[in-house]
């Protein structure tokens, strides 16, 4: 590596962000006349920074910016709208994605994003983790997200997204966490979510129907699955009972049917919420290591005899 060469890279970079600022600011935040070909030129167009944010000389160390050795933006991590800078209006549309080529971390939870998440964000080819939680994002979640392969982590929960999920997600082999729930998301739960085996999933809180799906049941290291407060219909999948390492399910305010016994449990579970659903028959005896278990709200549901261990409060039946 010639550390001179770097160096003197790394001056011309700073020369040109310092000259962009400098041409920008007293355009305060309007660039008609700037042409669009750097990172830098990205980050000066989209208004996400305030100019005191800006006032360093290299882009790479505004605030939640961060580059590789190469000078090339990585990471945008601005991890909430700060009394600071309250009268910044982030929106994702006035970011120009496809300049930075080189982005894998976005993380801009509670910065009161509105508006749809633009198919443009697709630009981001090698983009790893994707953080738009807390927000007010509207419409769909783009179908084009299925084409981010490289894609670990997508949290975009309590948003008022309201589509379906895109089915293809499921081809995203390197995701690993994904987290939508407090949505306004509908249809069904796609089962090619289940090719991804090492998923983490949690979708509580939005409109799912129709049936969970038993592929399910192929996730085997699920730790934790909440698919409460939706309004999933039929049976439990008994495939869930194949689900060895899973400590938490969370199925309550659904409107399941059948009977618990239907699923043979899991040894490590120590969570079990079917709460309001429409279940019926016996809680079974293979439950009773499960330290908190809430089955109220199932009228057709009939209490057992259960470990001392779990509440007798928790598990009664309405
Ligand atoms: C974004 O940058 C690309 C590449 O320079 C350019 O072609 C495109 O017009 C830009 N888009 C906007 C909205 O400025
Ligand atoms: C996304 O950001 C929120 C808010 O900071 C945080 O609570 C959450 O854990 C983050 N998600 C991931 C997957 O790191
Ligand atoms: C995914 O990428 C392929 C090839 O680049 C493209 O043809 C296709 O339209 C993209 N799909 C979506 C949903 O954007
Ligand atoms: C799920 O909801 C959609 C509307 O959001 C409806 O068209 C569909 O019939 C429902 N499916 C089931 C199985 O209830
Ligand atoms: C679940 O449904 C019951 C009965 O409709 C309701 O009282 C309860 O508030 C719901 N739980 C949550 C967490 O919304």
């Amino acid at each position: 590596m010639n550390f001179l060469g770097k160096l003197i890279g790394l001056r011309v970079r700073q020369l040109t962000a310092t000259t962009w600022i400098l041409i920008a600011l007293p355009l305060s935040h309007n660039f008609p006349v700037l042409a669009t070909k750097t990172e830098a030129d990205a980050l000066l167009r989209s208004g996400w920074w305030l100019d005191s944010d800006m006032s360093l000389d290299v882009y790479c160390m505004w605030f939640g910016v961060s580059c590789d050795d190469s000078i090339s933006i990585i990471e945008i991590n601005i991890p909430e709208r700060g009394p600071h800078d309250y009268m910044v209006t982030r929106n994702l549309n006035n970011m120009n994605f496809s300049l930075l080529l080189n982005l894998a971390f976005l993380r801009l939870p509670n910065n009161h994003l509105t508006d749809i998440i633009p198919l443009q964000i697709c630009a981001l080819q090698k983009l790893r983790h994707l953080n738009l939680s807390h927000n007010y994002l509207t419409s769909e979640l783009p179908l084009c997200l299925q084409n981010l392969t490289m894609l670990e982590v997508i949290d975009i929960h309590d948003n008022q997204i309201n589509s379906h999920i895109p089915p293809k997600l499921g081809n995203l082999k390197r995701l690993i966490y994904l987290d939508l729930s407090f949505n306004l998301l509908n249809g069904m739960i796609p089962m090619t979510l289940a090719k991804l085996k090492n998923l983490a999933l949690y979708l509580q809180m939005n409109f799912f129907n129709g049936s969970i799906p038993s592929e399910v049941g192929e996730l085997k290291s699920l730790t934790h699955l909440d698919l409460s407060l939706n309004n999933l219909c039929e049976k439990i999948p008994h495939e869930l009972g194949s689900l060895v390492m899973l400590t938490y399910l969370n199925l309550q305010n659904n409107s399941l049917q059948g009977t618990v016994s239907e699923f043979k449990m899991v040894l490590k579970l120590n969570y079990i919420n079917l709460a309001y659903n429409h279940l019926i028959g016996n809680i079974p005896n293979n439950l009773a290591h499960v330290r908190y278990g809430f089955f109220l709200g199932n009228k057709g549901l009939k209490e057992i005899e259960l470990s001392k261990r779990m509440s007798r409060e928790l598990m009664t039946v309405a």
